[in-house]
């Protein structure tokens, strides 16, 4: 096992990557391809930095990458980066660009707490919500890459996935440690659909209501 993450990490090193989290979109783009020359791309949960180093060598310099973090990201990153200080789940289209993405990359994860359970229930959230602001980021028709640490609810996530995209799969990309728990949902053409199967209770509760106090952009 650590001769692997060593290989991952040296590689980086050698290869100028800020992660050896690099060879996990690497692995994804080299079998599924989900991005392209000049798309603009939401990077969810970018720190330090690897997969959009990656994302904007793909997308070229027609292309842009929006990098979004709860931790700052340092600069030195390509020109066509744009780093964002903040919590994705508290921020608007306008506080980035106002513009809808071609696609969107989420690498976010919870800090683990060390019970399994608890940190598979928080990934999901995280996962959910995000799910809850596609129509707000992505195109129809749109790609997505998202990460969550597999569990009891994985299978409900990957369906709600499977209802807002024409293609959605899990995929475990060579980079990703055989005993991690991480799994990458990969999905094609978004439907424009928040994917929810409506509640009862949905009618009853009040809906979550993004807080205020982010928003301030840095930008590289
Ligand atoms: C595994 S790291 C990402 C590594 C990154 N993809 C790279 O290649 O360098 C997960 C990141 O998700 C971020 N994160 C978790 N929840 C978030 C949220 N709600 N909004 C923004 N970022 C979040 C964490 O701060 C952390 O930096």
């Amino acid at each position: 096992m650590k001769e692997v993450q060593d290989h991952w990490f040296k590689l980086a090193k050698e290869e100028g990557y800020r992660s050896r989290a690099a060879y996990k979109l690497i692995g994804i783009e080299e079998r599924k391809r989900v991005l392209r020359r000049g798309m603009r791309v939401l990077d969810a949960g970018a720190a330090p930095g690897s997969w959009s180093q990656v994302a904007a060598d793909r997308v070229g310099h027609q292309g842009v990458v929006f990098a979004v973090d709860i931790t700052p990201i340092d600069p030195g990153l390509p020109e066509n980066v744009h780093r964002v200080h903040a919590d994705l789940r508290e921020i608007t289209l306008d506080d980035i660009g106002g513009e809808r993405f071609d696609a969107v990359l989420s690498d976010m994860a919870p800090k683990t707490t060390g019970d399994p359970m608890g940190d598979h229930f928080q990934s999901v959230r995280l996962c959910d919500d995000l799910l809850d602001q596609m129509p707000q980021w992505l195109h129809r028709g749109g790609n997505m890459v998202i990460k969550v640490f597999e569990g009891r609810d994985y299978p409900d996530l990957l369906k709600r996935a499977a209802r807002m995209f024409d293609d959605a799969r899990g995929y475990k990309p060579r980079a990703s440690r055989a005993e991690s728990v991480e799994m990458f949902i990969i999905c094609f053409r978004f439907n424009g659909k928040d994917g929810r199967i409506p509640h009862q209770s949905d009618a009853i509760l009040p809906k979550r209501k993004p807080s205020a106090g982010w928003g301030a952009d840095t930008q590289a």
